[in-house]
């Protein structure tokens, strides 16, 4: 325990029920034992519309707080310890760069939907909400891919490539009706010929935590190790998906451990601290990082940081987003949250 743990817990008895403390599962043991709840993409938006505190204190990186910020009621503030805590992948997707590709493929009067994947900032979301297209997590893809692709012409799914890839081939998606894009030059580059071929337009983004993850590791991970069990991320490569016994988000990650018989070996491409956590958590079973990866933004919230917040929490702006962007940023997020609860409503029915 570090003498953070006391001044920290005293803040938060002082703040009582002003505040609430979200935390996304990569984040380190230090910071995510102070979190009320720890959850992934999904299970974090999901959480805000329960949420009654003044303040809503955000363990996780930017793009998270801002969605946070979009759906939070108007009385509600929400807070970073480090408003730099940036993902790398969120940022190969500038809204203005979305917009100039969007105009060259609709050039012809071609309706592109446009699904972002949470990761991404809240000027694509607004982008996507004003365009008819939506949001999704990693939970959620394959309902939001299948939902976008009967929304218009061709869906343009960005900015992860992976997710992109691996869902259309979930969706059993024929790969030549799918299309990675060349967005350098503000558009000027895209194939146009190539492009109105396809129905699933990929923007060429990557998660540098996941995308490490090689076939190799793989291989490697299964070598005298008869029975072992390799799951990954989606936002790993296809190749290593496919090498892998299964792919599925965080919190498919973790329901597979839940679920693994006592004594099994799972071995886990995913950010390293939710792994090892999952490894400390479950004793009776061997889980093992594919190799080491951190997520260099989800560090950048410490303990220190956290603390430095309470502190000040009354003086802190917290996120602020414009109404301008954060309205059609809450279009494409609600409808995320709606066209999920209808479709898990149809699987509940039987249809
Ligand atoms: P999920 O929380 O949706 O699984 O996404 C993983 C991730 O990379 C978060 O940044
Ligand atoms: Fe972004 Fe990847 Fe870090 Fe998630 S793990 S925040 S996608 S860089």
């Amino acid at each position: 325990m570090t003498s953070l743990e006391p001044e920290i817990s005293r803040l938060r008895q002082d703040l009582g029920p002003r505040l609430i403390v979200l935390g996304h599962h990569y984040q380190a043991d230090a910071v995510a034992r102070h979190a009320d709840f720890l959850g992934d993409s999904l299970e974090l938006a999901r959480r805000l519309s329960e949420l009654r505190a003044e303040h809503i204190v955000f363990c996780g990186v930017w793009f998270m707080a801002e969605s946070a910020a979009v759906l939070c009621k108007p009385e509600q503030k929400v807070h970073i310890p480090d408003p730099g805590a940036n993902c790398s992948m969120a940022d190969m997707a500038p809204a203005r760069l979305l917009e100039a590709v969007l105009e060259v493929l609709s050039a012809k009067g071609r309706r592109i939907i446009p699904l972002a994947y949470v990761n991404s900032s809240a000027g694509i979301k607004a982008l996507c909400g004003r365009m008819g297209g939506s949001v999704c997590t990693s939970a959620n893809a394959r309902t939001m891919l299948a939902w976008a692709l009967e929304q218009g012409d061709g869906a343009l799914f960005l900015p992860d490539q992976n997710l992109a890839l691996n869902t259309a081939r979930a969706l059993n998606l024929a790969r030549d009706r799918v299309r990675v894009l060349d967005v350098r030059g503000s558009g000027r580059r895209v194939d146009l010929a190539g492009a109105a071929k396809a129905d699933l337009l990929v923007w060429p983004g990557c998660c540098s935590v996941h995308h490490r993850f090689k076939t190799r590791h793989v291989l490697s991970a299964r070598a005298g190790r008869p029975g072992v069990r390799v799951i990954v991320h989606p936002e790993c490569r296809p190749e290593v998906v496919e090498a892998s016994d299964a792919a599925g988000s965080t919190s498919q990650i973790i329901d597979y451990v839940k679920q693994a018989e006592p004594g099994s070996t799972i071995v886990i491409g995913t950010e390293t601290n939710m792994v090892l956590r999952l490894a400390r958590g479950h004793a009776d079973k061997t889980v093992l990082p594919l190799a080491e990866s951190r997520c260099q933004g989800m560090a950048r919230i410490t303990e220190a940081k956290l603390a430095g917040l309470l502190k000040d929490l009354d003086r802190d702006p917290g996120v602020q987003i414009p109404e301008t962007i954060a309205a059609p940023a809450r279009t494409a997020l609600e409808r995320m949250l709606d066209v999920c609860r209808a479709s898990a409503g149809q699987r509940k029915a039987g249809t």
